[in-house]
């Protein structure tokens, strides 16, 4: 019996031309392993083509749940959006894909492990790492990156190998697209300078379809996970597939955006992530409600860091177990509901409460019942520029008549009228 590898395949070129590829170039059988993680797909069809190609073995693994359970909702926890704007979607698959490539390698026997990515992105290196920490002894095969074949080049190959590919279409983008969005990049998205073409959204409508008239939804959410939609608890998939869906609807969720990869590559891409924009924002603004002025401050200098753990390829590591032991602790009391508003390509939070709101009207209002001792405020005050007025006498207002033309200069700095 020939060693074997397991590979992730999609049913694509790519991983359909790897299956003969790996065996042709390492002797090895292919067992293909396709993960459902909530991407559109016929999961039969994907198997049969599979086995077609050459696999000995075609498995396919319904992750959704724990992908939404164990990485999508404590990202959403974390805050964690990729220098501020990308939801992580692609980034938060590949470390769930590499565990279950690896479980999948053990249960059949397999020395090898292999994915269809290029050289040059960021989940090569996911990938890679996440399997060289769950079991430094598999091989890892990445035929993208190895064969150096153009696509021209691919596609003879599978010709020659009664390899089916379908049509193969001009300027192609490459898509990968789980529960929690679509990342879109080359062809005509490669010019940052080019607008995205209507064709390559799929999960929103453009703001000139999107209905005239505005949803609104409550969402609620218990410890910083959301769990319920108009008052009705369900799961995590459906309540991402029901937010999307409205969201998508409604023209929210398109985020262009030029980023920089690990790798050192400055690259645009285009994401559609409607669940995502509205969960994350209906969890800040709980968040808000919640979290002390201090906690919030040293939250988004976390959520940051979180957000390039996880785009950095780095989900199993300790970094990660130190961050999460700090964002679990930081959930305890976001719990309560937040009412989103959707019309015409936006959203925004119309209403939120929480039984653990750290705002209290009768401190806040400027009406009857207030409870704020105003006469504090003067002694407050002079405490807090003390430090203040030290400067101005010492320093800033030193011998000068015009002192409150001070850092009131034009923009480019030292002009005066
Ligand atoms: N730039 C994103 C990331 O590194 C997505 C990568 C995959 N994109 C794609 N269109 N295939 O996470």
């Amino acid at each position: 019996m020939a060693d074997r590898a397991v590979l992730a395949y999609s049913g694509g070129l790519d991983t359909s031309v790897a299956v003969k590829w790996i065996k042709e170039k390492y002797g090895l059988d292919v067992v293909t392993l396709t993960i459902n993680i909530g991407q559109e797909k016929d999961w039969d069809a994907v198997c049969v083509k599979a086995k077609k190609t050459g696999a000995i073995k075609a498995l396919v693994v319904d992750a959704r749940e724990i992908f939404v359970e164990s990485l999508v909702f404590p990202s959403l926890q974390a805050g964690a959006l990729y220098e501020g704007t990308y939801p992580l979607a692609t980034a938060l698959g590949r470390p769930l894909m590499a565990k279950l490539l690896v479980d999948a390698a053990r249960e059949n026997g397999a020395m090898a492990v292999a994915h269809g990515c290029t050289g040059k992105g960021n989940d090569q290196v996911r990938f890679d790492v996440a399997i060289g920490l769950l079991d430094p002894t598999l091989k890892i095969i990445a035929p993208v990156r190895e064969w150096k074949m153009t696509r021209d080049e691919e596609v003879q190959y599978a010709k020659d190998h009664g390899i089916e590919i379908g049509e193969v279409k001009e300027n192609l983008y490459s898509i990968d697209e789980n529960l929690w969005g679509r990342s879109i990049e080359c062809g005509a998205l490669e010019d940052p300078w080019v607008e995205p073409p209507a064709d390559v959204f799929k999960l929103t409508n453009s703001v000139v379809d999107s209905p005239d008239e505005a949803s609104c939804v409550d969402i609620g959410f218990e410890k910083g996970v959301p769990i319920s939609l108009d008052g009705k608890e369900m799961g995590g998939v459906s309540l991402i597939e029901k937010v999307s869906a409205l969201a998508g609807k409604h023209g929210i969720g398109r985020i262009d955006h030029v980023e920089n990869r690990l790798v050192g590559i400055k690259s645009r891409e285009i994401y559609e992530a409607p669940a995502a924009i509205v969960l994350h924002m209906a969890h800040r603004e709980l968040e808000s409600l919640t979290l002390s002025k201090e906690q919030a401050r040293l939250k988004s200098t976390i959520s940051q860091q979180y957000a390039d753990m996880i785009y950095n390829g780095l989900w199993f590591s300790g970094l990660h177990m130190d961050m999460r032991a700090f964002v679990l602790s930081s959930q305890r009391h976001v719990t309560g509901n937040v009412k989103v508003k959707m019309h015409r390509g936006s959203c925004a939070v119309v209403g939120r409460k929480s039984p653990y709101s750290l705002y209290q009207k009768q401190l806040a209002t400027y009406e009857k019942g207030d409870e704020f001792d105003s006469s504090a405020a003067r002694g407050f005050i002079y405490v807090h520029g003390l430090g203040s007025r030290t400067q101005g006498e010492n320093q800033l207002m030193l011998g000068r008549q015009d002192g409150g033309d001070i850092l009131l200069e034009g923009p480019k700095g030292g002009e005066k009228k």
